[in-house]
């Protein structure tokens, strides 16, 4: 059916139609069947003005609205189905509104080119779906900050080349991935802001000679403004690839977290347990539980990675104005879209559902000397120079590896032969929980400080609009 809609709708200088192989080729109606709202909500602003302006009676604009408008309706309840041999969304709306409206249908796309029209639907179903997916990255800093409530004071070592560097709290540590994702958001809404520009009226590349009113399309839409230039407006995906590269970022991001979480469910860290119902077992070895789905979130990343440059590679060659590689930006841009949805799902289940081993946590401040560095504070507050403190410091440390032994199990006979600025209360000091405590300027581990975070956390939720549940 679509392809005698495209024949009748634009024949052109063809006496041929085209071959079968060519349409199945050429569609992409499997990428853009999921514009079809937007489809027809362009679709409409677009015939309104063009009422408005007198470019075509207005009781034709009425009543080709009202029946897209039909088409929408019966599109969502499933009465039309999407003909799957359509070539592209935009000739099967217009083909299904000729076919009940004839020539008054034909003059829906008075003054557009499918150039500017999927310019528009990109923008629109954009600017509808982000904010969604953003809901779920707000859902999962919103969990962090929950779980986090609970563990200001759980102590673990912080590590930095994944070895042992210096106590912190689960509570900070969680934060510090909140607030990676809280960028993420910003960056996906600095990509939507940009794009509130309607592209209507730049047509195939050359704008139109019929008086178009754009601003009015463009109020009627919701933008904020037109597009400054045609050849512009129809020959570039930057946003495509912005969104798409912020959405990469969301999954390094989940993908270093998910790496964290693979290790500490390890034996050999066993940090924490994830529940059964988000782990998997083996064929073979009955006693296994694996975090596969932190995995697959891992190797996700590279899908989306992948998508990116896709889209980056599909762009980077192409003159001015449209050309049809462009038709390939839907397929990289919506599996972008639809992988990190369902990893932002799947991570914010797994992670809400997870059982935290606290007592091992707070095995993993000893026997790494993490509070190495407080005792070399101690003796900088006690006026040696800081450099000297840390070389007494490294002195007391390889003390202790020779009698393998903590610091705070030397005597302080022992001590003071490094130092003689020792003192008794060295000891309270050197604690893992004083560590934590001690350092408590604005944004470290202290968990005064950590309760701040938590409410600027849940201050950056609240301003988006999501209600904790
Ligand atoms: N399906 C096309 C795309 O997604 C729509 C624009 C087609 N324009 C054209 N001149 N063939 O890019």
């Amino acid at each position: 059916m679509a392809g005698q809609h495209r024949d009748a709708l634009w024949q052109g200088r063809f006496q041929e139609g085209p071959d079968s192989g060519a349409i199945s080729f050429e569609t992409s109606i499997f990428d853009d069947m999921r514009l079809a709202a937007e489809d027809i909500a362009g679709s409409q602003a677009h015939v309104r003005m063009l009422g408005k302006a007198g470019i075509i009676p207005q009781n034709e604009a009425d009543s080709i609205v009202r029946t897209l408008h039909e088409i929408a309706a019966q599109i969502a309840n499933g009465q039309i189905k999407i003909d799957p041999t359509a070539e592209d969304i935009h000739s099967f709306i217009e083909g299904a509104l000729t076919d009940r409206l004839g020539d008054t249908g034909r003059k829906v796309h008075t003054g557009r080119s499918r150039n500017d029209q999927i310019a528009l639907d990109e923008r629109l179903y954009l600017r509808r779906a982000i904010p969604v997916l953003q809901s779920r990255m707000v859902t999962l800093i919103s969990t962090l900050a929950t779980i986090a409530e609970k563990h200001t004071g759980t102590l673990l070592s912080g590590y930095t080349h994944l070895q042992r560097a210096q106590p912190v709290t689960l509570a900070h540590h969680l934060c510090a991935w909140a607030w990676m994702l809280t960028r993420d958001h910003g960056r996906l809404s600095d990509a939507i802001a940009r794009i509130s520009l309607s592209p209507l009226g730049a047509g195939a590349l050359a704008g139109s000679s019929l008086p178009l009113d754009r601003e009015t399309a463009a109020r009627d839409l919701g933008f904020a403004g037109i597009t400054p230039n045609s050849l512009d407006t129809v020959a570039d995906r930057d946003y495509c690839v912005e969104i798409a590269s912020a959405l990469a970022l969301v999954m390094t991001h989940l993908s270093r977290f998910c790496e964290e979480i693979v290790l500490w469910a390890t034996a050999e860290f066993n940090f924490l347990d994830l529940s059964e119902k988000w782990s998997t077992g083996s064929s073979i070895m009955p006693q296994k539980k694996n975090p596969d789905f932190a995995e697959l979130i891992r190797g996700r990343a590279g899908r989306v990675y992948g998508d990116l440059v896709a889209l980056l590679t599909m762009l980077k060659g192409l003159p001015l104005a449209y050309n049809r590689d462009m038709q390939e930006d839907k397929a990289s841009l919506f599996d972008a879209y639809d992988t990190v949805f369902s990893c932002l799902e799947v991570f914010t289940a797994m992670i809400a559902t997870a059982r935290w081993n606290v007592d091992r946590m707070a095995e993993s401040c000893g026997g790494g000397f993490s509070n190495a560095t407080d005792v070399a504070e101690y003796l900088a507050r006690k006026g040696l120079p800081f450099r000297t403190a840390h070389a007494v410091s490294a002195g007391i440390v390889r003390e202790c590896i020779e009698k393998k032994c903590a610091i705070e199990d030397l005597t302080l006979e022992d001590l003071r032969r490094h130092s003689p600025l020792v003192q008794g209360d060295i000891y309270s000091l050197i604690a893992p929980l004083a560590c934590v405590e001690a350092r408590n300027l604005p944004g470290g581990p202290a968990p005064d400080q950590t309760h701040r975070q938590i409410q600027a956390l849940r201050d950056f939720c609240a301003a988006t609009g999501h209600v904790e549940k």
